[in-house]
């Protein structure tokens, strides 16, 4: 066998071939225009040599070119293109003046792929007839063994000029999501392969890659190619480009390593970009690297005049800081639907060896019974009376909070809604409900799982309730109107409109909780919501309780670019520019007053910034102060699990990492012993 082998390889070196060349290669015809060019001319040949494929690469060029016009190119015959080749050694030529059925007879080519000039890329109207002509004219000059694939070419930057650009609203996500409608439905609809280049870019843009991937907001750049070659080989032939040993050139290694990731998930799920690789930047969490910063006066009006007055507070300034909150960060919600509706579908009093009484409510959120809250209700049985409770939303399913077997679990149907987001095992964040410990201080807990409100997964704005708040017609929502934090601040609110209607919940002391995002959650509602009587942020970080422009720790590009569902879409013009946001998040604080605050922090969170929301909850006391409050106790940002609960703001940091344990329980109950007690 190692003969054979031997006689083999040196049979190819004689004749002049390395041994992949000694294969059959792969012939691949693009009909495109620059954006192919970027795709197939640089870097596919040597992605492919390097996995032992020989490739010979066709680009029928023109710039810009749309469906149509090479539709009617193909009908008369015109020699437009600048046909470029790259031949199987590697070796690239132009022909300028080739006509498409001379491009298509020039090889025995196995795959020819098509796609939309960029303008009209997520517009699948203008596809038609086109494609459909294109396809079947290709198929009577190649033959049926030809495979025939779409190339999903990918969306502008945020901020680039293109003319064609306001058609997607400006917006490099929608436009993205255009984008994967039009070509999902080309692939569907004839049959054809998915080259998913234009997930794969959207992926690095997720990534520390950032916006370094094109040159002029729409044309790629040495990475952007890169990547977008890795995509086509792996497309095009079914190999994994995970350890594909070929590096453009000036590619560093961690771009790298994003690159083949980014390139190998959009294979695997087209149209599901996600951050992947390494972060380059390494966060920062020291001190001196926090800039010198100015924080808006929370009792200032946005006109330069000094809040005077209780009355001035509320009826001003209160107002001027929600609208700016609303319109800039979170987004505007509808009012709740007049056919929203509460169904009592289990009380159970003998829940958890019989300390409490379990209930659990469906609140249908509209007239089409769509949309769903499952709420979970655990009451203390050593409790007379209507009794206070703790209302947040869990991260992992209800299912997750407990062992109780009498835990309604999601259907089929939810998990499959819940998508990527669904991690959901019996019990698994018991750790952070301690049930025993809360019903045994007289407290309820009141919780439901996020994805009921939203998956928490980008999807171009399909799942979830976001349509709740869309007029007739709309499909994404407005650039101030609400992101996934305001909708799940919107769904505590209605659970409150149900624990309003339950004899045994004093909704007059209901503490509203949340951890991490579920914290920036609890203060959005808490701000928006005065039915919340006490409000408590567990390791919120940025977007929550910590102050913007300190960027210290998670700084708003990171928060846009990783979630970009979270907030609205005037939020990420701030992305960078903390520094210009007309509010900072001791405002978003300071909205609660006068109403009892907690904001809790981990010594190992830096990337929520701790010493960030000290400084934000002892600002926001200076509103709790001018309100006839105690604002927090302590001046210094305190040592390591040393609580300050004397005032009406309180704060404590907590040893460990990123989480909610029973020690934050602990002083949340006592917290609110102060006042419910
Ligand atoms: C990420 C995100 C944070 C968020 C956290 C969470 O770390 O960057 O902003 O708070 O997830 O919700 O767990």
């Amino acid at each position: 066998m190692k003969q054979i082998k031997l006689i083999l390889s040196v049979l190819a070196v004689f004749i002049g071939m390395t041994a992949a060349e000694a294969k059959k290669p792969l012939k691949v015809l693009a009909i495109g225009n620059s954006f192919s060019q970027d795709a197939v001319e640089q870097n596919l040949w040597e992605v492919a040599d390097a996995d032992g494929t020989t490739m010979i690469i066709g680009n029928l060029y023109i710039g810009g070119c749309s469906l149509e016009r090479h539709w009617k190119n193909a009908q008369s015959g015109e020699a437009a293109y600048a046909y470029r080749k790259i031949d199987k050694k590697g070796v690239k030529t132009n022909h300028p003046g080739t006509s498409l059925a001379a491009a298509l007879a020039d090889e025995k080519w196995d795959i020819v792929s098509f796609q939309q000039r960029s303008p009209d890329s997520g517009d699948f109207s203008t596809y038609e007839p086109y494609l459909e002509d294109l396809i079947k004219f290709v198929k009577k000059h190649n033959g049926r063994k030809t495979r025939l694939m779409f190339h999903q070419t990918w969306a502008y930057e945020n901020g680039a000029t293109h003319s064609a650009f306001p058609k997607y609203g400006n917006s490099c996500w929608k436009m993205f999501d255009s984008i994967v409608v039009a070509s999902s439905r080309a692939c569907e609809k004839y049959g054809l392969g998915m080259i998913p280049a234009g997930t794969a870019i959207q992926s690095a843009r997720m990534s520390e890659i950032r916006e370094n991937v094109t040159r002029d907001g729409y044309h790629l750049n040495i990475i952007g190619r890169y990547i977008a070659a890795l995509t086509w080989y792996e497309a095009l032939t079914g190999r994994s480009v995970e350890n594909n040993s070929y590096t453009a050139a000036h590619i560093e290694p961690w771009v790298r390593e994003i690159a083949l990731a980014a390139a190998h998930n959009a294979n695997l799920t087209p149209g599901k970009p996600k951050k992947c690789g390494p972060e380059k930047y390494v966060t920062l969490n020291d001190e001196a690297g926090v800039p010198e910063y100015t924080l808006p006066d929370a009792l200032t009006m946005a006109d330069g005049s000094k809040v005077s007055t209780a009355e001035q507070w509320f009826g001003a300034r209160r107002p001027e800081l929600l609208k700016m909150f609303t319109e800039t960060m979170f987004g505007k919600s509808p009012a709740p639907s007049k056919d929203m509706k509460f169904e009592v579908v289990d009380v159970n009093n003998g829940a958890l060896k019989g300390i409490a009484t379990r209930k659990q409510v469906n609140i249908i959120l509209d007239k089409s019974g769509k949309h769903c809250l499952h709420v979970l209700i655990y009451l203390p049985n050593n409790v007379q009376g209507p009794v206070p409770v703790f209302m947040g939303i869990n991260f992992n399913g209800n299912i997750a909070v407990s062992k109780d077997s009498g835990i309604i679990p999601p259907s089929k149907a939810e998990l499959k809604k819940y998508g990527i987001a669904a991690n959901i095992e019996t019990g698994v964040k018991s750790n952070r409900w301690p049930l025993e410990q809360i019903l045994a201080a007289g407290y309820g807990v009141v919780t439901f799982y996020r994805g009921d409100t939203d998956p928490d997964f980008f999807d171009g704005w399909r799942n979830g309730i976001v349509s709740l708040g869309f007029k007739k017609d709309q499909t994404w929502p407005e650039p101030d109107e609400w992101g996934t934090i305001s909708q799940w601040a919107w769904s505590l609110s209605r659970v409150m409109d149900y624990a309003e209607t339950d004899p045994d919940i004093d909704a007059k002391k209901v503490a509203v909780i949340g951890h991490s995002r579920l914290g920036k959650t609890a203060l959005w509602a808490g701000a928006q919501d005065e039915r919340f009587a006490i409000v408590i942020s567990n390791c919120s970080g940025a977007g929550g309780a910590a102050i913007s422009r300190r960027m210290f720790g998670e700084v708003l590009q990171d928060l846009n670019r990783h979630f970009p569902h979270w907030f609205c879409e005037n939020f990420h013009a701030y992305s960078g520019r903390e520094a210009e946001l007309p509010f900072d998040q001791h405002e978003l604080l300071a909205l609660v007053a006068p109403r009892p605050l907690y904001v809790a922090s981990a010594d190992g969170d830096k990337w929520a910034d701790p010493k960030g929301e000290f400084t934000s909850a002892k600002e926001a006391s200076k509103v709790y102060e001018f309100l006839g409050k105690k604002g927090l106790a302590i001046d210094e940002w305190p040592a390591v699990n040393t609580p300050s609960i004397e005032g009406d703001v309180a704060y404590h940091m907590r040893q460990g990492k990123h989480d909610i344990t029973p020690y934050d329980w602990e002083n949340y109950i006592r917290f609110a012993d102060k006042y419910f007690k």
